[in-house]
């Protein structure tokens, strides 16, 4: 194997991440369906029009890739509007289908992670307000309990809700995506209800699987002052810390819905309701106080100058911020999932450098006591990403849009290379990362 340098615990779950809008095709009778399909929504023209056809079966071709390259883990989700397209109506044959994915990835060794929530909902719901309204918690509830009634035998893994925080900012404070609204209490309310969600999601996976491990996927950012030495640049950045990564972070450890604008309160099925914390890392943004934007809470977000990118617009390449928050985590002795992390590179020349930094972060983290069990890599093959749509390309395997195929890149080439050894040897740090040598052997040659 070559001289190895950082070996990762025998049982780590090596994976892959995926949502159902993203990649499976063929319409649904969901809010992200109807919004799409809106001449100027989609910013390159493009809807999610066949994607990756996991729907029509092809998954196949990527869950045998995924194999090939040694994964043995694999987060995806289900459509809600395809399992229930009317409400309190299942439709058999959409279960059924699932059903077959889901047999197919245990089939080839590698275990699922299944979301519940992943930003779309089933038209009828957002018809009713979505979760503006705090009765969608109870229907989510009953979709959780259906899902895990059908599905139980092959999973055990469950996330209930992505990325409440991104759901709320994105849908209905900056307005990108439906119902585009543009409205921070209405923003405070969706993200609350889905908290609020979550909690009795995971009391009712429990009660129908009592042996499953629940959690959700926490998009977590770093926000540092601009000046570190200005007071304000740095009350800004722990305002900015605790409106996005607060609000979400500590309500499922101590029960509190937090009410920025208003108040807090305890709801008993919040507190302690996260088997594991699943964290999606992206990147970091430096705050500046800004006297003239009250509306954005005095904080101007901007980047660091001279930080390492991917394209235009997508945040700084920042890995030092994975390590960060993985240590931030610590204190709340669970067990950690990186639920996401990845990078939009269309030429694929940023991704290989890139999963050898962030992998060397998180085994940095491991090194250091933190209980990381697994990654999810962003994503498995390029897929539909929102309101970018096919112009941002996040997978490991390329897509053909026209033709549907796929190929690996060098990226994914070098991913199955260190899941099927567990490891990332020495020349791949010498090759792509040189710079952490010696930083990694300090934290290897001490723990
Ligand atoms: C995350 C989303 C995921 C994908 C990546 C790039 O915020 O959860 O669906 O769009 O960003």
């Amino acid at each position: 194997m070559g001289r190895e340098a950082l070996r990762f615990p025998s049982d780590f779950r090596w994976g892959t991440a995926t949502a159902a809008h993203q990649v499976e095709g063929e319409p649904a009778p969901s809010d992200w369906w109807a919004w799409e399909r809106v001449p100027g929504h989609v910013k390159d023209g493009t809807d999610a029009g066949r994607a990756c056809e996991w729907w029509a079966g092809r998954y196949r071709e990527d869950f045998d890739l995924a194999q090939a390259m040694g994964q043995n883990a694999l987060r995806l989700s289900v459509d809600w509007s395809r399992i229930e397209p009317r409400e309190g109506e299942w439709d058999g044959q959409a279960i059924a289908r699932y059903r077959q994915m889901l047999s197919d990835l245990r089939e080839r060794g590698i275990e699922p992670m299944v979301t519940l929530f992943h930003f779309v909902s089933p038209l009828w719901l957002a018809e009713k307000g979505g979760w503006e309204n705090e009765s969608t918690v109870r229907y989510f509830e009953r979709f959780a309990t259906k899902v895990v009634e059908e599905y139980g035998d092959l999973v055990d893994l469950w996330c209930t809700v992505n990325e409440p925080n991104v759901y709320g900012a994105y849908s209905y404070l900056l307005g990108n995506w439906p119902p585009q609204k543009r409205d921070i209490r209405l923003a405070f309310r969706v993200i609350r209800h889905q908290m609020l969600g979550h909690a009795f999601a995971y009391r009712a996976i429990h009660r129908v699987q009592p042996t499953a491990r629940v959690g959700l996927a926490q998009h977590l950012r770093v926000f540092d002052p601009m000046q570190p030495h200005s007071m304000l640049d740095r009350w800004a950045a722990r305002l900015q810390d605790y409106l996005f990564n607060g609000i979400v972070l500590d309500p499922p450890v101590d029960g509190v819905l937090r009410f920025p604008l208003s108040g807090n309160a305890k709801v008993p099925a919040l507190v302690d309701s996260q088997d594991y914390i699943g964290l999606n890392y992206y990147s970091r943004d430096m705050v500046s106080f800004d006297i003239t934007k009250p509306q954005l809470l005095f904080g101007r977000r901007s980047v660091m100058p001279g930080a390492e990118f991917s394209m235009e617009g997508w945040g700084e390449i920042y890995p030092e911020g994975l390590y960060r928050l993985l240590k931030r985590l610590q204190r709340y002795g669970k067990p950690i999932y990186v639920t996401e992390f990845g990078v939009p590179d269309n030429d694929d020349s940023k991704r290989p450098r890139f999963l050898i930094t962030h992998l060397s972060a998180v085994y940095r983290a491991i090194a250091d006591g933190v209980p990381v069990k697994g990654v999810y890599f962003w994503s498995l093959v390029d897929n539909f990403e929102w309101a970018e749509g096919f112009s941002a390309r996040f997978g490991l395997i390329g897509l053909d849009l026209e033709t549907g195929k796929r190929t690996l890149k060098s990226s994914g080439q070098l991913y199955g290379e260190i899941c099927r050894k567990g490891a990332i040897t020495m020349e791949m740090i010498e090759r792509y990362a040189p710079e952490l040598k010696e930083q990694l052997f300090e934290t290897s040659h001490s723990s």
